[in-house]
């Protein structure tokens, strides 16, 4: 539909404020009221529009967020009012001694702060001029920063136009960032493109910002906190860090809705605490709270020392990235034999805690992160899982890293084949398979970490054995496998000298492990540690064979009719118990009374027993499937065919005609569903 220029430039303005209105319920909100279909109809009918007429395009239009044309360099924005850093506490005393000497220096007993998250991405700057986005600028020193206008306005929630009510002129400050999805996100697909990946959602999201080509930008999930009122020239504002921070609300930007706002220290430090453990599930990441004080008349007496304003602090959540020099990558074996790269640190604190080593995943992610010995790293702990290596720091390379290669690392035979670190017998590395394979099932590291799964809680659950006893008990010969754990209370007169054992731990031990002969089947296969195998799929295994003896002798084919078994998993099993070795403690294990099964139900006695059924349609109370449980739950067997012994044709709606009418020919009893019903109640 082609408009007359007054009515197009007509209707190009109601879209926009329309488009406005809606994205800012959407981005900065939350909370939209029209659907993603709707809003994409409104901006389609712009862009139309505004390709018929394009001398109506304006820069402000939400059409021009996908992003300008590159740059070839940023220019230089000199701040009117510095942008400042923050001084940080990283204890409870430390805060406390900020607000005992805020007290003093405003000379009152008491006074209201506002309490935020301090998130983690970079600081910006955002000018308006006449309600319009005129310049936005990074930090940079706090005096001068990069323009990178262009950039900002490619974030749905930054503001391009405002409202009435706004100054003539202002400045707001806030941190640009990338949400937690986001970043995942956004790594994943650099991985599918085989790009670095970012080491953490700030680096992330400054370099997504500093970018010279807007159209970048664009399509990183950027989004914005504003956390300040900076310079205002005209119109009268708030006098609280707290109404300023609504005032501004009100005026469309985004403002973190966890502020609170509080009159006592101790609630500042409750604020810290409940969001320090709440910091896993925050869609963001924050490196802890800041506190500010609330009143601007307070905040310009207090003023600045240094480049540090003493009207606020940064209380820090303990670190949980830190940053340290990789000395070198270290080979272990692992249950199954894999041969895991693991990072030997140069020990550093991340969290609270000392850190020497790190996981490293495989070599193919090794080369992908392009880790190199020597790198300094970015390490990372989450909750209480190992710590893992980030990825190398590039900008910190001297030249002397060296790439890895986990073959270079692996002894040699003499015709140069690669040895298993730990037994010394050949490697392997399965085709479709990242990890290369110890292929000696009798390797002494492989039997220790199996009989950690062993005795572990999932598994046999024998507590009082841990990594360090399983050790000695192998170098102190008691064992060779996990079947030998049975055999130990026959030495009990050598166990009780082990070090740090003594008589009372040492019978602690040998109870759990007689008591752990009870354990059910399906937590027996999965202590046996076959690979690929976990508690679920044990589950479904001990459904279906009676013990372990059954699964032993069923073949990759067999296995493979268990529900929900795949090839890989059958041959996996198929493999371990092809295996003599894992063959011999099987049985070994059957000698010792480790012999669980499922209890197979014993028919005698039942009321069905010898009768056999046949359904045929549908019935209103259950489905066949249930039907037929309920049907062996009481003895009877229930088949699709009729046949002479078949005792009842059971009719449901639209039965089959030729059941119905081999049972007539065969003189089989025929039942409705109610009769069925009885049938099975009243011998139920
Ligand atoms: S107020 C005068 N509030 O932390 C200080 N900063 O080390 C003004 N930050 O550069 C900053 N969240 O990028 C403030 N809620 C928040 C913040 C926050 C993150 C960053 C900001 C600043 C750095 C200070």
């Amino acid at each position: 539909m082609t408009l007359d220029f007054e009515t197009a430039k007509e209707r190009i303005e109601k879209l926009r404020d329309l488009i406005n209105y809606h994205n800012r319920r959407y981005y900065v909100l939350d909370s939209p009221e029209i659907s993603d279909a709707e809003y994409d109809g409104l901006m389609q009918e712009l862009r139309d529009q505004e390709a018929q007429f394009p001398q109506l395009v304006i820069p402000d239009s939400p059409t021009q967020r996908v992003g300008a044309e590159p740059l070839a360099a940023f220019g230089v924005v000199e701040h009117r009012l510095p942008l400042l850093s923050l001084s940080n506490a990283f204890s409870t005393e430390d805060l406390y001694a900020w607000h005992t000497r805020t007290r003093r220096l405003l000379d009152v007993d008491r006074f209201d702060m506002v309490c935020e998250h301090k998130i983690d991405g970079l600081a910006v700057a955002l000018v308006y001029e006449n309600s319009r986005l005129v310049r936005g600028a990074t930090r940079g020193d706090g005096y001068r920063g990069e323009n990178i206008t262009q950039n900002l306005r490619t974030i749905r929630s930054v503001p391009l136009t405002l409202p009435g009510g706004a100054p003539p002129a202002f400045e707001v400050r806030g941190e640009v960032y990338l949400p937690r999805a986001g970043f995942q996100k956004l790594n994943r697909e650099r991985e599918a493109e085989g790009l670095p990946l970012f080491a953490n959602p700030r680096n992330a999201a400054a370099g997504s910002v500093r970018q010279l080509d807007p159209r970048i930008t664009a399509k990183r999930p950027l989004d914005i906190y504003i956390y300040s009122l900076g310079w205002v020239q005209g119109g009268t504002v708030p006098g609280t860090h707290w109404e300023r921070m609504q005032y501004l609300t009100r005026l469309g930007f985004k403002v973190n809705p966890n502020l609170k706002k509080v009159a006592a220290i101790e609630e500042a430090e409750e604020y810290h605490q409940h969001w320090l453990h709440q910091r896993e599930t925050m869609p963001y990441e924050a490196d802890g709270i800041v506190v500010k004080v609330d009143s601007i008349e307070c905040q310009e007496r207090l003023g600045d020392i240094g480049r540090e304003p003493r009207w606020a602090i940064a209380y820090k959540f303990p670190a949980i990235q830190g940053s340290t020099r990789l000395k070198e990558i270290g080979i272990s074996v692992g249950r199954t034999g894999t041969l895991n790269p693991y990072a030997i640190l140069e020990p550093v604190q991340v969290g609270g805690v000392t850190i020497k080593q790190a996981a490293l995943h495989n070599e193919d992610d090794i080369r992908r992160k392009d880790i190199r010995e020597g790198d300094w790293v970015y390490i990372q702990r989450a909750g209480d899982v190992i710590p893992e290596v980030v990825g190398p720091i590039i900008g910190r390379r001297t030249g002397n890293e060296k790439p890895f290669s986990l073959i270079d690392k692996l002894p040699k035979d003499e015709r140069g084949r690669p040895l298993c670190p730990a037994c010394g017998h050949e490697v392997i590395k399965p085709a479709d398979e990242v990890m290369y394979y110890c292929s000696n099932a009798a390797c002494p590291v492989q039997v220790q970490r199996r009989m950690e799964l062993f005795v572990s809680r999932g598994g046999m659950d024998i507590r009082g054995i841990g990594e360090s006893l399983i050790e000695m008990l192998f170098r102190e010969g008691f064992v060779k496998d996990v079947a030998d754990l049975y055999k130990l209370k026959e030495k009990r007169d050598r166990l009780i000298l082990i070090e740090r054992m003594g008589e009372k731990s040492a019978d602690n031990i040998l109870a759990a492990i007689e008591k752990s002969k009870n354990a059910s089947l399906p937590r027996l296969i999965y202590a046996l540690g076959i690979r690929h195998v976990g508690e679920e799929t044990a589950n479904l295994l001990a459904e279906h064979f009676t013990d372990l003896a059954g699964l032993a002798s069923s073949g990759a084919e067999r296995l493979m009719h268990v529900p929900s078994i795949g090839p890989k998993i059958a041959e996996s099993i198929a493999a371990f118990f092809r295996q003599e070795e894992n063959r011999r403690v099987v049985e070994k294990l059957k000698q010792a009374g480790v012999w669980p099964h499922r209890e197979i139900v014993k028919n005698e006695g039942l009321p069905l027993v010898g009768k056999e059924f046949v359904i045929t349609g549908t019935l209103k109370a259950f489905s066949r499937e249930v039907a037929h449980e309920r049907i062996k739950a009481l003895g009877g067997t229930a088949k699709e065919t009729v046949t002479r012994k078949t005792a009842y044709l059971v009719v449901g709606e639209d039965p089959g005609a030729s059941k119905v009418e081999r049972a007539r020919a065969l003189s089989t009893q025929q039942i409705y569903e109610e009769q069925f019903i009885a049938i099975l109640e009243q011998k139920g």
